[in-house]
């Protein structure tokens, strides 16, 4: 059965599913916070999150009326855990819950993942476990057993959900058996295993969220089944320490776990460029466009750099071929750095390039059209993928919104025509 397999068994999947990972959180904590209540312990409402957290963590915490206080990260990415006893024995007596990402935001195995549960649970709180990284769990372990109470799943990242352009996530979550009465109900539709008088309300408008994309993750689990999504993880896990390896001596990989390794991801430190050679994040980011490739996340989880995240899909020629275009970028940026090339009028800085701007009759640039288009053999005339745009401020964009308000004619006149033909 590959549902338990991968983390039922300490849990109860009940009928509740948040359409987003946040709303899943929102709806975990909730549940945490009726039980605690439940108990007469409603004047526990702490929740420890640390600073390498996703930004949904705290805003979660917030909803769901509890007061947030931020637990230090050490160097190496870990939880400061002199910090965290500290914050613990501080708010002991109000502490609700502690919510932990695991593997880490910083792409690393957090190495006392059970020690932190356990003092958490001492103290009378329960653990939130942010799932958004199951990516590097599934079929490997189960966050039940090393201590989370309540773990939400991201279906549209771990289980096949197309992400895309804002389109619908889906959070479900998983909570022990102690929680169960307190999850979400619904008015309208009763829900099996759902007791209406401890529940803690309703989270969705629609009964089971967005449920109409829920069949593409079973499809996904069916078709992969138990070893498969084994597989997955353990290939994810590899394509990420594959490309971290390649690119080391070149970048700087900002955090590993004890022995070298990443989770499924790993983050760039592209800042050191910026006193080098002027060079910042987001002209590594444009300039991978002119290499074929949309950029990987930039400033998350730490400002300024860059997070890979390859996932078990991509193949090693394609892998190869990201690592190749990083590595292209890096030589441009020592050629910055050892004065072969401008530091204000360069491919990075200029990037990306647009068709409209390699084919203009003026081409005045310390480097070629050609060099500027197609840097590396693999990207050739035939499959070349042209970014629509030269660059444009971003910030300035996101900043002045244009609010276009069109004139009732615009709305008029199909309907007009529509009447005159017909
Ligand atoms: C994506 C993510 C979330 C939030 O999930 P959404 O579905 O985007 O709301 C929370 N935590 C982490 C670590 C994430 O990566
Ligand atoms: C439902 O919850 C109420 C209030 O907590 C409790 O008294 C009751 O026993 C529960 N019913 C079931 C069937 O668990």
């Amino acid at each position: 059965n590959v549902t338990s397999r991968m983390n039922c068994d300490p849990f109860t999947f009940p009928d509740c599913i948040a359409i987003s990972g946040a709303q899943g959180e929102y709806a975990g904590l909730a549940a945490i916070k009726a039980y605690l209540n439940s108990k007469g312990e409603s004047s526990r409402s702490v929740c420890l999150i640390p600073k390498s957290a996703h930004g949904t963590n705290p805003a979660s915490a917030q909803m769901a009326g509890m007061k947030v206080q931020v637990v230090e990260v050490d160097k190496d990415g870990n939880i400061d855990l002199a910090h965290l006893k500290a914050l613990v024995d501080k708010h002991k007596a109000s502490l609700a819950a502690m919510m932990i990402t695991y593997p880490s935001t910083f792409g690393v195995f957090e190495e006392h993942i059970r020690d932190i549960c356990d003092l958490i649970h001492e103290n009378g709180g329960q653990v939130y476990l942010d799932g958004a990284n199951m990516n590097a769990q599934v079929g490997l372990c189960r966050p039940g057993d090393y201590g989370s109470d309540v773990s939400h799943l991201n279906l549209h990242k771990t289980f096949c959900i197309p992400h895309g352009g804002g389109g619908p996530g889906m959070g479900p979550i998983g909570v022990k058996a102690h929680l169960a009465p307190f999850l979400p109900s619904h008015p309208v539709v009763a829900m099996q295993s759902i007791n209406a008088s401890s529940s803690l309300g309703t989270i969705s408008a629609a009964p089971w969220g967005s449920s109409a994309i829920l069949p593409i993750s079973w499809a996904y689990i069916k078709m992969m089944g138990a070893k498969g999504l084994l597989h997955a993880t353990e290939v994810a896990i590899l394509n990420a320490n594959y490309m971290a390896k390649r690119l080391e001596g070149h970048y700087k990989i900002l955090f590993r776990g004890r022995k070298g390794f990443v989770a499924h991801e790993f983050i760039l430190d592209v800042r050191p460029f910026k006193k080098t050679a002027n060079i910042e994040a987001v002209d590594v980011a444009k300039r991978l466009q002119d290499y074929g490739f949309h950029a990987p996340t930039m400033s998350w989880p730490v400002s300024g750099t860059l997070m890979i995240e390859p996932t078990e899909s991509e193949d090693k020629a394609e892998m190869d071929r990201f690592c190749d275009a990083l590595l292209g970028i890096r030589q441009e940026i020592a050629d910055i750095e050892e004065g072969r090339m401008d530091s204000r009028i360069n491919p990075l800085k200029m990037a990306p390039h647009s068709l409209a701007c390699i084919s203009s009759s003026n081409w005045d640039r310390p480097y070629s059209r050609e060099f500027a288009a197609f840097p590396l053999p693999f990207i050739r005339p035939e499959t070349k993928f042209w970014p629509s745009i030269s660059r444009i401020d971003d910030i300035y964009g996101d900043q002045h919104l244009v609010c276009t308000c069109p004139p009732m004619e615009v709305y008029e006149s199909p309907y007009e025509e529509k009447r005159a033909s017909s």
